[in-house]
């Protein structure tokens, strides 16, 4: 999320009472072979952290590092985590020093804390500069925009897919410059051939999963709107401005199962034509100031399985807010 609603204001609304429900455990629609089939098999799980925002302050790298211990430290560990972007507090509106300050934490706990695969998805605040009146940048800074992205990361594409546990996975670049928010939540054109393309191209008895960074769809953007009185621009940041051409393009392929995202910080499940669309929480919950709303610091479970179903479970790591 950007930050255009205060990070104090939704603390507050907290504290207001407004908290709703309680951190939820989904399921997939097809969950169980019916009686007499073959059970289904889990071929894959992964741990999804999503909007770390790693940064020096109120302990946050002890906090990146304590959810990784505890994924790690899980009697049924995952085989892989997904970083849903985030990563760092921000960088579109921060100068070269401030980015590099932490980009080194996020690179530090990952090496000493992390022993398994990791996908990288690109969230908005991990690229560089885009608000060029706050950051104070030109663009003709080296890494400008996403390249510092993609080198912290380790990626050689802002968009791809891969293949796990006998699913297929595509990773979505959900960030785009908008003059007014600095980012608009959309693809482009080049991202939607390729996607097409590899869409077409995979097999349908493959089960599919999609993952971006900006959720495809989402109810909890309600939460927002009063921030859109104001500046109803926000919209354009908050979930994809190109949903409906996604739902268009995903009713012609039944084997798309799941699309996973963060950015919201906030946990919801959304089942629509056929395909359940996940937003999980965060691992800094509020921004390391506490829990947001409904949902405490943690991370997404997710567990795959041979028949196109899966699980998902939200997991908190037991962070407490650290001040200093
Ligand atoms: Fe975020």
């Amino acid at each position: 999320m950007n930050d255009f609603y205060t990070r104090r204001q939704f603390a507050g609304a907290a504290a207001a009472g407004l908290l709703v429900g309680t951190r939820a455990l989904t399921s997939s629609p097809r969950a169980h072979a019916a009686d007499g089939d073959a059970p289904r098999r889990r071929t894959l799980r992964v741990a999804h952290l999503t909007d770390v925002h790693v940064q020096p302050e109120r302990d946050a790298p002890a906090g990146f590092a304590k959810a990784l211990r505890h994924v790690q430290s899980l009697a049924d560990p995952p085989e892989m985590i997904i970083n849903g972007g985030d990563a760092i507090m921000d960088g579109l509106e921060v100068g070269a020093a401030r980015l590099d300050e932490q980009w080194k934490l996020w690179q530090s706990v990952l090496k000493e804390e992390c022993s398994l695969p990791v996908q990288h998805v690109i969230g908005n605040h991990d690229v560089w500069g885009w608000n060029k009146k706050r950051s104070g940048t030109t663009s003709d800074e080296p890494g400008w925009g996403k390249q510092r992205t993609l080198d912290e990361l380790g990626l050689d594409a802002r968009y791809r897919s891969f293949d796990a546990g006998g699913w297929h996975f595509v990773v979505l670049d959900s960030i785009f410059p908008d003059d007014e928010n600095a980012y608009i939540a959309r693809i482009d054109e080049q991202q939607w051939d390729w996607l097409a393309g590899d869409l077409k191209a995979s097999p349908a008895d493959v089960p599919i999963g999609i993952v971006s960074h900006i959720p495809i769809l989402s109810v909890a953007t309600v939460e927002f709107e009063p921030y859109f009185v104001e500046k109803p621009g926000l919209r354009r940041s908050i979930s994809h401005t190109d949903q409906w051409r996604f739902v268009e393009l995903f009713r012609r392929h039944a084997n798309i199962k799941l699309c996973l995202s963060g950015h919201l910080h906030l946990l919801e499940r959304i089942d629509y034509a056929g395909i359940t669309y996940i937003c999980t929480g965060a691992v800094s919950g509020n921004w390391w100031k506490g829990n947001l709303l409904h949902v405490d610091e943690g991370y997404g479970l997710v567990d795959f399985y041979d028949d196109g179903s899966f699980e998902h479970q939200y997991v908190p790591y037991g962070w407490e807010v650290n001040e200093s």
